[in-house]
């Protein structure tokens, strides 16, 4: 797989103009949910290739990214006579994008597509990487294909109407950027940004270049490892415990995946001191940032064996291991390890407790 083309964009409407020229397409067609339909496309609706864009909406949230809500695409991109050469903008979350970018991959056997990431967490991850899908029999991202789009506009206007929650959502996958990043001041320059006020206080915007930054990250270890087989473990830093609080939330008051990442990072950092000698000075750094932004998950003890068997059943296990990527210190991991009960127990009492 290429290099994902990546525009870091301050000027949306030239850089949508310029992107929407290359692909030549015959028709234009952009994809939406109800929320990115108010708030994102007035800021590109009147950039003049969009005149006659044929507009999708499509519900909002991630109970929408169905085969129905495909269906219903493909539907539209038949009605208004798409063609292979044909174009698909998709402007929204990762939901959008990843929904957006499995219809144009199989409408008649591939579109063109570009994606304009709306949210944090689809600015950094959920949109680069060329991974598409929808959910399918109770399973996340069943159904779907490897396809980059032909470009990603990145502009942080965007975030001006996300939630706060939202914003640390994707935030706590930048935390995991920076911490597999080669540059160790990534890390220190993403805990001393004052984010707790990034949302109310317009001045304080997250800067363009913290968040270009993590794209690289990303980009870098998907260029290496496009299919996942080695160095691209990586990216589920935090992941093996995260989706597993995942879960346990979702069966009493649900999270947004990037706090159970966040709490997931700390309990996997604990895991990579205990076995790969991450530096517990570090640890700690990090433990008191996620406490202060994220807080802690209601959960005790009593909880620790249905964690462990969400984790035990978790999609990158082998041969029913309970598989981790650690870190032996920012930018060294170590992939395909295992712990034991005990030691994934004392990784939650450290997430509980902080000491
Ligand atoms: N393909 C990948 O590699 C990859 C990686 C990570 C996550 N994902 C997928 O991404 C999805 C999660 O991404 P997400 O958090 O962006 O979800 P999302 O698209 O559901 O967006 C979250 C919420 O924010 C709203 N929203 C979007 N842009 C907004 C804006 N600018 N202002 C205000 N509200 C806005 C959405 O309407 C939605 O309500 C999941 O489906 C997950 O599986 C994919
Ligand atoms: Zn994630």
């Amino acid at each position: 797989m290429e290099r994902q083309k990546v525009i870091i964009s301050e000027d949306i409407k030239a850089a949508l103009d310029g992107a929407v020229a290359e692909c030549h397409a015959d028709r234009l067609l952009v994809l939406v949910d109800e929320t990115t339909h108010r708030l994102c496309w007035p800021v590109v609706s009147s950039v003049d290739c969009m005149r006659d864009a044929h507009l999708i909406v499509i519900g909002t949230g991630d109970e929408h990214k169905t085969l129905d809500t495909l269906t219903h695409v493909w539907q539209q991109m038949q009605q208004c006579g798409a063609t292979r050469h044909s174009l698909l903008v998709s402007l929204g979350g990762g939901m959008v994008t990843d929904l957006g970018g499995f219809a144009a991959s199989t409408f008649k056997r591939g579109m063109h597509l570009v994606n304009i990431p709306t949210t944090l967490l689809a600015m950094v991850d959920a949109s680069v990487g060329g991974k598409t899908g929808i959910n399918f029999g109770g399973l996340k991202n069943e159904l779907g294909v490897f396809r980059n789009a032909s470009s990603v506009i990145v502009d942080t206007v965007f975030l001006d109407t996300l939630d706060h929650e939202n914003l640390l959502s994707g935030y706590a996958e930048m935390l995991k950027h920076a911490l597999i990043s080669d540059d160790p001041h990534m890390l220190y320059r993403l805990m001393s940004f004052p984010i707790a006020d990034a949302c109310d206080a317009p001045f304080l915007q997250l800067p363009t270049r913290l968040v270009a930054e993590s794209i690289e990250v990303k980009q870098r270890v998907v260029l290496e490892d496009p299919l996942e087989r080695g160095l691209r473990k990586t990216l589920n830093l935090g992941h093996t415990v995260g989706h597993a609080l995942e879960s346990l939330a979702l069966q009493r008051r649900p999270v947004l995946h990037g706090y159970a990442v966040a709490w997931g990072l700390v309990c996997e950092l604990y895991l990579s001191h205990v076995k790969a000698g991450f530096p517990v000075q570090r640890l700690r750094q990090v433990a008191q940032f996620v406490a202060e932004h994220y807080g802690r998950m209601d959960f005790d003890c009593r909880d620790y064996p249905e964690l462990l068997r969400l984790m035990t059943h978790d999609k990158k296990n082998v041969a029913g291991r309970i598989n981790f990527t650690l870190l032996s210190d920012v930018g060294r991991p170590v992939l395909d390890q295992t712990a034991t009960t005990a030691e994934i127990e004392e990784s939650l009492d450290f997430l509980r407790e902080g000491n």
